[in-house]
């Protein structure tokens, strides 16, 4: 299986490097990494549409958080997972400007 998600700049605004990393971590978690390939993309032209999700080249329409898979919150190190909101502000702020939404 494949999962191909969009890291384009509307995409990334919306937050899909953190759904990225938190996709990572549960495919670790539940030892799934050797067998699912995690894969960033460029626009997939979904951009209305939150944040572009494919699996298995079958574009995922209105991807949104409530269609994601459950995490059990109790499991997560909030302490090492929150500081990394903060770790692309610099980027995040730099495709803002450069597309006119700063
Ligand atoms: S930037 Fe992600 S679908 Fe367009």
């Amino acid at each position: 299986m494949t999962i191909e998600i969009c890291i384009g700049s509307s995409c990334y605004v919306k937050g899909s490097d953190k759904v990225v990393l938190l996709v990572k971590e549960i495919l670790v978690n539940r030892g799934l990494d050797a067998k699912v390939e995690l894969k960033g993309s460029f626009c997939m032209n979904a951009c209305t549409q939150g944040i572009g999700v494919k699996i298995d080249g079958k574009m995922i329409r209105k991807h949104a958080c409530i269609d994601g898979p459950e995490i059990d919150s109790h499991i997560i190190d909030w302490d090492k997972f929150l500081p990394r909101f903060g770790q692309f502000r610099a980027q995040e702020a730099a495709s803002r400007a450069a597309h006119g939404l700063g």
